[in-house]
């Protein structure tokens, strides 16, 4: 088993991953002993495949838990949702000696993290993720929200987990559109900080799409390690944090253009493609480089162009709407070589106009 350590202070938590970790999750919170009960949420989908392993875990080691779902999907992140689950743990009588344990994707993190801020003013919770996008991403770093109509994650908390549960062998069974919604974010960790892991990419692509276990547990510890080692910089995004929105200012503003038609990872690979291409516009990026990152993307299956659909005008419009943009002006995550990037409000409208034109 890997043990990644997020250095948080009082806060700090571990991220334990292993092939098959799901059958021993009963016998490690029992150590733990974060709760006296523990209610599991998760989705229609996900309670089908695996609630009943988990179950199976936490009787066998003596863990009192329960389950409650919600309807699968995007759709069903918003506070509504929140306040059913909300009274079904108070009918449940939940008290602030019990947790929450988020059994899912992303929307499952998100929402159950955030009921897990608010209900009784914040009780713990855990995260058992079961998408490679969750795995590497979203379960890490306290990231707990909802949709409003008026924007996606807008009302949330900054609430961290106690414990990250990855069983790497639970994405043998992911469909492989959600896989490469989770590599787009595994290439952004190399762009970002890491130029080794973005040759290891490059060299074990077919073992990665081959999900090759061993090969993906590694990529996830990777990932995972840079998270926590960002996010325990900077838990609140007041700077470094910000690294991890490489590739999302103009990659949320085409998500939103398609009213969220296009997955989340693939708008991500395109941000990222578009961010290259602005920052060689700027002079701050070799063409090269750019050219080896849109070509690894490409390699994965992950598109590189901004589909001629959605027009310059659409995307700014959006942009101006973006967590990113603060004061009228986004901020992008642009390289400067593979492996680092800078943080910038300078991208001229005109080098923008040009990047999307092309685009
Ligand atoms: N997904 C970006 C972050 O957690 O900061």
């Amino acid at each position: 088993m890997r043990t990644i350590r997020v250095g948080l202070g009082e806060r700090a938590y571990d991220i334990l991953i292993e092939n098959g970790l799901l059958a021993a999750i009963g016998a490690d919170l029992k150590q733990r002993a974060i709760a006296k009960r523990y209610v599991v949420v998760a989705d229609s989908q996900v309670v089908e495949l695996l609630g009943g392993r988990l179950m199976e875990s936490l009787t066998a080691a003596g863990v009192a838990a329960e389950i409650i779902t919600f309807p699968w999907g995007e759709a069903s992140k918003h506070l509504a949702t929140v306040a059913e689950l909300a009274s079904k743990l108070a009918q449940l009588g939940l008290d602030r000696k019990d947790a929450l344990i988020a059994l899912g994707g992303g929307v499952t993190g998100d929402i159950t993290g955030f009921l897990a801020a608010i209900y009784m003013r914040g009780i713990p919770f855990v995260q058992i993720p079961t998408t490679l996008l969750a795995q590497v991403d979203s379960s890490v770093g306290g990231k707990t929200g909802v949709d409003i109509p008026e924007g996606k994650n807008l009302v949330g908390a900054f609430y961290q987990p106690r414990c990250v549960y990855i069983d790497s062998s639970v994405l043998m069974t992911l469909p492989s559109a959600e896989l490469l919604n989770g590599l787009a974010e595994v290439i952004k960790y190399g762009v970002i900080y890491d130029a080794e892991f973005f040759r290891y990419l490059a060299r074990q692509r077919q073992a990665i799409l081959n999900r090759d276990l061993a090969v993906l547990e590694e990529v996830i510890a990777r990932c995972c390690e840079i998270k926590a080692e960002v996010v325990a910089a900077d838990e609140r995004e007041a700077d470094l944090r910000r690294i991890l929105n490489f590739g999302h200012t103009l990659g949320h503003a085409v998500e939103a253009a398609s009213s969220y038609a296009l997955a989340h990872g693939l708008a991500v690979g395109l941000g990222m493609a578009a961010a290259c291409r602005l920052a060689v516009g700027k002079g701050i990026f070799s063409q090269a480089q750019a050219e080896e990152v849109c070509r690894l993307l490409a390699d994965y299956g992950l598109p590189t162009k901004i589909p001629a659909e959605f027009s310059p005008q659409q995307i700014k419009a959006f942009l101006k709407t973006d967590k990113k943009t603060v004061g009228g002006r986004p901020f992008f995550v642009l390289p400067t070589e593979i492996g680092k990037v800078v943080i910038t409000d300078t991208v001229s409208e005109e080098l923008l106009d040009e990047i999307l034109g092309a685009g």
